[in-house]
């Protein structure tokens, strides 16, 4: 695999928050990834800032220990880490009051792309877009990059897109969510937009169903005072899972292209149906500690799993069911989306030979591949007996070991702000109209006060999330260890 690296034009990067969780495991290890592969130019310049008073020596330590403990070892050249942390600074800045904001609008260079990466705390975001406006530190070149949660309904995310709204145009606010910034996400469209196999296929006609499975080992942790009052609905489904379906429902955009492709996933958003309660199945981890140890909450009504089948009203999709399911302290970690065709619709062979129906899959993690299950016939003697093999195509297989070193998807979608393009991102429609739709079902099982199935930690989630498919005659993919 030939290594393609278009070097960016030079930028000054505020990481708000530099000194947070996500700063030091994801955005700091990503920036150096990118500056290894060539793509930072010298003149580039990452600004932490926080209100931790310290110099920039002290951030820059921060900043090498951040990248041994999460960039793997054959990559930590000390040489090339120093070289990283030279175009490293720090400042003190409180984005609740007028600490450091002076100091900060002198720093920023006007002539090059100016990129504000808000990752604190979501009460802390319009803080942070006032002040850039206020202190006359954005221009119309400025980007401003918003971490998840976008809200935690429909009215805040209406809220909060208005005051960014005040200070910044759209085509300034890019949205993250990481799970666009994946590499097998993006290798879905190029399976159902550059191949012409799957598309004539892709519709209610052909596909009986598919299954969209985010699971993980991890439990809630250190996170549990934020998870507590998210839950799996609010911290998955709303954005990764339904992006996810987005992508893998919506109708082929003119272009690959920021608003052709959201407009494309919006209309797929309003077109979905309300759930019903009898299609949606709660769960909590238990286990030592349970979730609700981890939450330190006993009483809590929040779940750590859900399990969902969503119908999408249009021509393409109806009758054709989307079955959601993500949770914490799961078997394995695991995610994937699997589009299970229909069977042919007659079998001009015996009973006895067997019949299998063709099955896509497109893992994200682990493993990023796709692979499509064939049928053929068995080798040897014995009559007619069919089989169904897999066309596995795991991408450091077919691609080499370079394609295991794809870009993470925080350094991917940190290089696309930087490049201007938001087709990675989401739109503030977009994330209205997901939450349009997650609203209703919250609320429901809120006014009921419903209590969500215990499941074992380690288990692949209550028993009821297989009956949510078994009475539907399908069947989850199992989730492996
Ligand atoms: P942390 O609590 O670890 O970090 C918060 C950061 O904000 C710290 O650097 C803190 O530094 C800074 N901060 C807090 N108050 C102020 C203030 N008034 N002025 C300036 N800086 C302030 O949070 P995370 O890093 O975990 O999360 C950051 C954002 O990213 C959140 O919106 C979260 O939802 C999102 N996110 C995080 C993920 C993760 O894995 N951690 C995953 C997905 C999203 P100081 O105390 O020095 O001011
Ligand atoms: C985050 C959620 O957005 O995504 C976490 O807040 C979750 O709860 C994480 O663990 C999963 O991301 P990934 O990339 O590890 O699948």
């Amino acid at each position: 695999m030939v290594s393609r690296v278009i070097p960016v034009e030079p930028f000054d990067l505020v990481i708000f928050g530099g000194t947070g969780d996500l700063a030091r495991r994801k955005i700091l290890p990503g920036l150096y990834r990118r500056f290894l592969s060539g793509q930072m130019p010298p003149e580039a310049r990452i600004i932490g800032a926080a209100r931790t008073d310290q110099d920039d020596a002290a951030f820059r330590n921060f900043v090498g220990a951040a990248i041994k403990e999460f960039v793997p070892k054959n990559r930590c050249d000390p040489k090339a880490i120093d070289r990283f942390l030279a175009q490293i600074s720090y400042i003190t800045v409180d984005v609740r009051g007028d600490k450091g904001w002076n100091t900060l609008a002198k720093m920023i260079r006007s002539d090059v792309v100016q990129a504000f990466y808000f990752s604190v705390g979501p009460g802390l975001f319009g803080d942070i877009a006032t002040r850039l406006n206020d202190y006359k530190i954005a221009t119309p070149l400025s980007r401003i990059v918003v971490e998840k949660p976008f809200g935690r309904d429909l009215t805040s995310a209406k809220e909060l897109n208005a005051v960014l709204a005040a200070s910044f145009e759209e085509q300034q606010i890019y949205r993250i969510d990481h799970y666009l910034g994946k590499e097998t996400v993006q290798n879905l469209m190029a399976v159902r937009f550059a191949n012409v196999l799957f598309e004539p296929l892709w519709n209610a006609q052909y596909i009986d169903h598919v299954q969209i499975t985010v699971a993980e080992t991890v439990g809630v942790g250190g996170r549990g005072g934020y998870y507590d009052k998210s839950g799996a609905m609010r911290d998955m489904v709303q954005n990764h899972l339904m992006q996810l379906l987005c992508l893998t429902a919506m109708e082929p955009p003119a272009q690959f292209e920021p608003d052709a492709m959201r407009d494309e996933k919006l209309k797929v958003i309003r077109a979905l149906d309300p759930v019903d309660a009898s299609d949606i199945v709660r769960g909590q981890y238990g286990g030592d500690p349970s979730y609700l140890d981890d939450c330190e909450n006993p009483a809590s009504l929040t779940e750590s799993y859900i399990a969902l089948k969503v119908d999408i009203s249009n021509w393409r999709w109806k009758g054709t069911p989307f079955y959601l399911r993500t949770g914490k302290r799961l078997k394995g970690r695991m995610s994937e989306i699997v589009v299970h065709f229909k069977e042919t619709p007659h079998s001009i062979f015996d009973d006895d030979a067997g019949r299998h129906a063709n099955i896509l899959s497109i893992r994200l993690q682990p493993d990023e591949g796709i692979d499509l299950r064939v049928t053929i016939k068995e080798p040897g003697p014995g009559g007619m007996r069919l089989v169904d093999v897999p066309l596995d195509m795991t991408f450091a297989d077919a691609l080499g070991p370079e394609a295991k070193d794809v870009p993470d998807a925080y350094e991917r979608l940190i290089m696309d702000v930087i490049r201007g393009n938001q087709t990675l991102f989401m739109r503030g429609d977009e994330v209205e109209a997901a939450w349009a739709w997650t609203d209703p079902i919250i609320e429901r099982w809120q006014a009921r006060r419903d209590k969500p199935k215990t499941y074992e930690a380690g288990s692949s989630g209550p028993e009821d999330a297989l009956m949510l498919l078994h009475k539907d005659h399908r069947r989850w993919r199992e989730i492996k260890a």
